[in-house]
């Protein structure tokens, strides 16, 4: 028997249990990866809460739990190619990856290069791949001053880092508590909240050109306020139909090699993922209660 999060019915971190399930083996097309790593993510707790989100990644009860996962091919399907037994990998299986084994077919995992933990692998699919959209919406370059909603969470890290490697100065909103970690990533912080256009306006009297909000819709508000032009805000989270022209993207709109990129800057230092705990398996419903408190700075893992 081998252990799984899983869930009977949809609810709060309370509806999750851990399981002992039958040990799972790879299809013909599939590998298998014994799980070290699970990072969370908004969408992971969304969920289990929400039926009709549930349904939109076809879903249903009982369900596995989680979405990125890092760990080591262990078995191997006999149409399975592109990995070996032994390599370390990481990826996104929505909906299972917080368990002992994923099967996934090989497309949906990435090698892990040499000097990357597993650790900071897991937190890399989901919310590396919807930074990286965020500021492709929007055309970010050089010179830009960016302001980006929400800078300092699992989206917020990976985002601010990469607009300023692009060259841009980055402007990040945050509660003033976490106005020093902003400075680490290289952002100017700003709180959020009623006054931000004035906030901007004051920090960069020049103005800005560009916007991802990667929390609501604020910060998009904001810079369409501030008279930046609406194709050059982006948004990422579920809400409110975004004012026209600005552009809703995600994850799944990330271009090829993004991953890959990303992980050669984490190699070669240019950025770095903070991450703010690393729970037991066993803890898995603190872990979740952390991540959807939504007060994390960067990535929350879950150790198996
Ligand atoms: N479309 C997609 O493919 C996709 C993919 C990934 C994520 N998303 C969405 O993107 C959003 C961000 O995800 P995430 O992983 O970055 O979330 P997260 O890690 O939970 O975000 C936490 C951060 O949000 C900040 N925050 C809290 N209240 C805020 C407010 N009112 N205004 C601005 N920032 C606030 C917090 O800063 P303080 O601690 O300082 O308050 C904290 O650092 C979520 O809605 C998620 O569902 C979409």
């Amino acid at each position: 028997m081998t252990k799984a999060v899983r869930y009977r019915q949809f609810g709060g971190p309370e509806v999750l249990e851990l399981q002992e399930i039958p040990e799972p083996h790879a299809a013909p097309d599939e590998v298998r990866v014994r799980v070290t790593a699970a990072g969370l993510n908004p969408m992971d707790w969304q969920i289990t809460t929400q039926p009709d989100m549930a349904a939109r990644f076809g879903i249903t009860l009982p369900a596995g739990f989680g979405s990125d996962f890092a760990g080591v091919v262990d078995e191997l399907g006999a149409e399975a190619t592109g990995f070996a037994i032994g390599d370390r990998v990481y990826g996104a299986a929505i909906g299972r990856s917080v368990a002992d084994f994923v099967l996934v077919n090989a497309a949906h995992l990435w090698p892990t290069p040499e000097g990357i933990s597993d650790e900071v692998a897991a937190t890399l699919p989901v919310s590396g791949l919807t930074a990286s959209a965020a500021l492709a919406a929007i055309g970010l370059r050089t010179g830009d001053t960016v302001l980006i909603g929400g800078a300092a969470g699992g989206v917020g890290i990976f985002a601010v880092q990469l607009a300023k490697l692009a060259g841009a100065r980055v402007l990040g909103t945050a509660s003033e508590r976490t106005f020093a970690f902003l400075r680490g990533l290289g952002a100017e912080p700003v709180a959020y909240g009623p006054g931000l256009a004035d906030r901007v306006r004051a920090l960069a009297p020049e103005g800005i050109t560009a916007a991802a909000d990667l929390f609501g819709r604020e910060a998009a508000e904001t810079a369409l306020k501030l008279g930046v032009a609406p194709e050059r805000i982006s948004v990422v989270a579920d809400g409110p139909a975004p004012p026209p022209g600005v552009r809703k993207t995600g994850a799944l709109d990330a271009g090829p090699g993004t991953l890959e990129r990303i992980a050669d800057a984490i190699h070669s230092g240019e950025i770095t993922v903070p991450i703010a705990a690393t729970f037991p398996v066993e803890q898995i419903r603190e872990a979740v209660m952390t991540q959807a408190g939504r007060h994390v700075h960067g990535k929350i893992v879950v150790a198996l």
